[in-house]
């Protein structure tokens, strides 16, 4: 008998509820291709907006009336069950863990990957749950933290978003290389972010931090929350404000501190990367969690046949780290 790959198909833009379960024949893997039995993958805001079609300049890279692959889901890890002919650096049964990227299809039973694609073994002492969220918070920030800008020790950090699956990487990553942290969240998660490292907490919901007087270094604005316009004062002097999170704002703000000012703002996006690139990037971040100096925030967890209820909550913005579907 044929077996199947269980998997979750946008057919459409829209709400969670364009969600397909979908169930074709497991594809086998070709060339350089391991087949992976995937036991965790991640949701996250990202593969929201991706469902979401948003923002819609997006679409030139997604597709512009509907997706152009139709599956869902990035962060993975799991078990190597097949590989293709060519395939020289994994082997069946070894545990795997990385991202899919624009081949998309994470939230599934498998999938078949190049080799040469951003994964990399597992170790023992890293859940797949924990594994499948690496390639989102902890990459990210890392890239943002040590490549967009260098963080270097004694710089004065401010975190927009601590409690976020960016934001807790980050207050862990940049402890590690010496900065001094300040993070925002809102009370309930003001115990959490102290004890992720961050040496002042700031609640948002009673505090305006534009309004503190406080300057930093680098303002880490994870979720897009405020324009760099918005925070001059709150940079010293040769500050950076970098954001992942795209908009028109941004890009202006980019482009014309680019060619003129002492404050910089910065996007990056982390999947546009060379793979090679991303993969180094990976491995250090394996080294932190190896070494006790990063460890993911995880939230809840779904069963994959409740893709539309993770992703139903993910999309409420009030997540702490990461929600995973098993
Ligand atoms: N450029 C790239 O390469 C790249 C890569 C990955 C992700 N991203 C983007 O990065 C963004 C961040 O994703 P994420 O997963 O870190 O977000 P997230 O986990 O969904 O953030 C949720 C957290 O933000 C907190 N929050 C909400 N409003 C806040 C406010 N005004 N001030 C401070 N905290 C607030 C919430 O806590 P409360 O509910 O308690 O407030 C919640 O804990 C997404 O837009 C994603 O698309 C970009």
């Amino acid at each position: 008998m044929t077996q199947k790959l269980n998997a979750w198909a946008i057919p459409r833009y829209g709400p969670p509820e364009v969600l397909r379960a979908v169930t074709p024949a497991l594809p086998a893997p070709k060339g350089r291709q391991v087949q992976i039995a995937i036991h965790a993958s991640a949701v996250t805001r990202a593969d929201c907006m991706m469902r979401a079609g948003q923002p819609r300049f997006a679409r030139a890279f997604l597709g512009l009336s509907r997706p152009r692959k139709n599956l869902v889901g990035t962060g993975l890890s799991g078990v190597v069950t097949a590989t293709g002919p060519d395939v020289k650096t994994f082997a069946i049964g070894d545990t795997v863990f990385g991202e899919s990227g624009l081949r998309f299809g994470a939230n599934a039973s498998h999938i078949c990957l190049e080799e040469d694609s951003l994964l990399l073994k597992k170790p023992d002492n890293l859940s797949h749950a924990e594994a499948c969220t690496l390639c989102d918070g902890p990459l990210t920030s890392l890239h943002f933290l040590t490549q967009v800008t260098q963080l270097h020790p004694g710089a004065r950090l401010l975190v927009l978003g601590g409690s976020g699956s960016l934001g807790s990487a980050a207050i862990q990553i940049a402890r590690h290389l010496g900065a001094e942290v300040t993070a925002t969240c809102s009370n309930r998660n003001t115990e959490t972010v102290a004890s992720l490292g961050a040496q002042h907490v700031i609640d948002y919901t009673r505090t305006d931090v534009a309004a503190t007087g406080q300057t930093y270094d680098v303002i880490y604005d994870t979720l897009g929350l405020s324009s760099y316009g918005q925070l001059p004062q709150n940079l010293a002097s040769g500050g950076r404000y970098i954001c992942p999170v795209l908009s028109g704002k941004l890009l202006c703000s980019a482009l014309a501190t680019g060619i003129w000012s002492r404050h910089k703002a910065q996007f990056s996006a982390v999947g546009l990367q060379p793979a090679g690139q991303l993969r180094d990037l990976l491995a250090q971040v394996l080294i932190l969690t190896r070494s006790g100096v990063l460890t993911p925030v995880m939230d809840r967890s779904y069963p994959l046949a409740d893709l539309i209820a993770a992703h139903r909550y993910v999309e409420t913005g009030r997540k702490v780290g990461n929600v995973v579907v098993f």
